[in-house]
């Protein structure tokens, strides 16, 4: 079964065609960071207007993968929310106009399942099938979402805590800003991080003592924020990066030991990395050095994977479809919703 994915919850205009074994046949985003970067975050009236602009020439490309196009095409999955409602409205209609047209089934993706099962893809026709099997703990962490999850089945994932405040990319989209680093944050930080000194800078560890899988991360960023009203924004490109990297650690730290603890607490040693932030390189190495120390088995998918694409929505619509679950032409968007 081939299914045709379309992503427009944010930022991103993508479409996917995806197997449902999880190969990917073509996989295309447009990205709108030029657009909203003078803005230092997404303007959702700007995004919904990309994504009207962009939505027709991104299916189209998409389905060049397959010699007679759409009509190749099992079933249209679309991102149904949560997310900006005129961004994903300009998707859903898209994906209803398609599926209607070719009578095909349509399917209402949400999208952090997309992201929690986007470790299923695959991108090399040679490559064998993940084996990885459910439950696991999935640590999804992106600009919109931060929150852990134990995934014992396509339709059964349960929350396990999330941010009380920003997300964890929302946090390094901050800080960037309050650094003057420019949109999107991660990248940035994750690279000047990576050249400074972590104990340069005493910040706050969040939700250190908590019991609770929950996140908070709005306290670190304030303290960031007093740092630099106390002392001025870094002179120095190393004052920066002492900085960055002091600030992405205590990110880090908290990621990780809140990951570990439900694999724990859970009995699940399986972890997987999903979102965008799982392309920052101290998360993939603290992750990985803890995985080890405790017996867990680290999965962390390639960065096509972790950001917002259509292949992941793609995919997890497969595996709905295959369980029978698909919507109608009334099917509408949602701003939040928990999974
Ligand atoms: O998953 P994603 O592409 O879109 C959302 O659904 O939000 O995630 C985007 C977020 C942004 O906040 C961006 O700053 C962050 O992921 N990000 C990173 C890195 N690359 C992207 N954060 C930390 N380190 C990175 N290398
Ligand atoms: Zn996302």
């Amino acid at each position: 079964m081939i299914v045709l994915g379309i992503e427009s919850s944010c930022d991103e205009t993508a479409a996917a065609l995806v197997r449902d074994d999880g190969l990917v046949l073509s996989d295309v985003v447009a990205s709108q960071i030029e657009l909203h970067a003078p803005y230092g975050g997404v303007v959702p009236e700007l995004a919904s207007r990309a994504h009207l602009a962009n939505i027709v020439p991104v299916i189209e490309q998409a389905l060049r993968a397959l010699p007679l196009g759409l009509s190749e095409v099992d079933a249209v999955a679309v991102t149904q929310g949560p997310g900006l409602v005129g961004a994903l409205l300009v998707g859903v209609q898209a994906g209803k106009a398609l599926a209607w047209a070719k009578q095909k089934p349509l399917i209402g993706v949400n999208h952090l399942v997309g992201h929690l099962l986007a470790v299923y893809l695959r991108r090399d026709p040679a490559e064998s099938p993940l084996e990885l099997p459910m439950p696991y703990v999935a640590l999804l962490a992106s600009g919109g979402h931060t929150a852990l999850y134990q995934v014992d089945d396509v339709d059964r994932i349960e929350s396990l805590g999330a941010t009380r405040d920003d997300a964890a990319g929302e946090a390094f989209d901050k800080v960037a800003k309050l650094l003057g680093l420019g949109y999107p944050g991660g990248p940035v930080i994750d690279k000047l991080a990576a050249l400074g000194n972590p104990d340069a800078v005493p910040l706050p560890l969040p939700m250190r003592n908590k019991q609770s899988l929950e996140f908070s991360f709005s306290g670190l960023k304030t303290a960031v924020a007093q740092h630099v009203a106390k002392h001025g924004r870094p002179a120095s490109e190393a004052a920066c990066a002492d900085l960055c990297a002091s600030f992405q650690r205590a990110v880090v730290t908290s990621l990780v030991h809140k990951s570990i603890e439900a694999c724990r607490r859970r009995k699940v040693p399986r972890l997987v990395l999903g979102g965008g932030v799982a392309a920052n390189r101290g998360l993939r190495a603290a992750a990985l050095a803890a995985c080890q120390r405790q017996g867990i088995q680290l999965y962390v998918p390639p960065l096509a994977s972790c950001t917002d694409n259509a292949a992941m929505i793609a995919y997890a619509g497969a595996q709905q479809l295959l369980r029978g679950q698909l919507d109608g032409p009334a099917l509408n968007v949602y701003s939040t919703s928990p999974i």
